[in-house]
């Protein structure tokens, strides 16, 4: 299968100058791609462990988030999206909305509007639903969701696998789409049952 063909139902497609920025000239199979990416993935964790502690709620944060997540597969890591998808908002859109979240974020925070697993949730679905990025949203906004978990109410990560791996379609994802649709729809509950709460 090309790395294009994104398989699982929820995924975002790249555009044909989006798979253009792949870094990594040989890759043609999703497998490949899957494993460069993980790679990455696991050392841009490695990064948020050790920096030093700033400001998280930030379009620079979530941007800085996305290119060490990201950045040695994809040449637009870190960079918004220009071209309209299936999920998500307007591209130009993109950068008002994400500071109204993480301005609404930080409120949250501040006042302990909800309880911190139902604020991460909110957060994260308020996230994909813009989807900053070409490609990357889900991953990078369950990260940024645990890293607002930590942070700002030191509270543990969701654990948003249970066992399974999102990247491809089983019970646990379909799960994850279904409440995320049904956010969209204004009903919590299902995404709230998801993160544990
Ligand atoms: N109906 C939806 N509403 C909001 N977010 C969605 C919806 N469907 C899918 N998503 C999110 O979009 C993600 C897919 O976007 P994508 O940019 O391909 O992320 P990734 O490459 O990390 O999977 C899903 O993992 C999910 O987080
Ligand atoms: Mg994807």
């Amino acid at each position: 299968m090309s790395p294009d063909a994104d398989g699982a139902a929820g995924a975002t497609p790249l555009d044909p100058d989006e798979r253009n920025g792949l870094k990594h000239r040989h890759i043609t199979t999703r497998g490949e791609l899957d494993q460069l990416e993980q790679a990455n993935i696991a050392g841009g964790l490695a990064w948020l462990a050790r920096r030093r502690k700033t400001d998280i709620l930030t379009e620079a944060f979530m941007r800085e988030l996305h290119r060490r997540l990201f950045g040695d597969v994809w040449r637009w890591a870190g960079t918004f999206r220009l071209t309209e998808k299936n999920i998500g908002i307007d591209p130009l859109d993109i950068p008002v909305q994400l500071r109204m979240l993480l301005g609404d974020a930080r409120y949250w925070a501040e006042h302990r509007s909800f309880a911190p697993l139902e604020a991460a949730a909110r957060f994260h679905h308020r996230l994909v639903q813009i989807h900053p990025f070409p490609n990357g949203n889900g991953r990078h906004a369950r990260i940024a969701a645990d890293v607002y978990l930590e942070e700002c109410f030191g509270h543990g990560p969701v654990d948003w696998t249970a066992g399974y791996s999102l990247q491809s379609m089983n019970e646990r994802r379909a799960q994850y789409i279904d409440a995320l649709r049904a956010a969209d729809a204004g009903d919590f509950e299902p995404l709230l049952a998801f993160v544990g709460l």
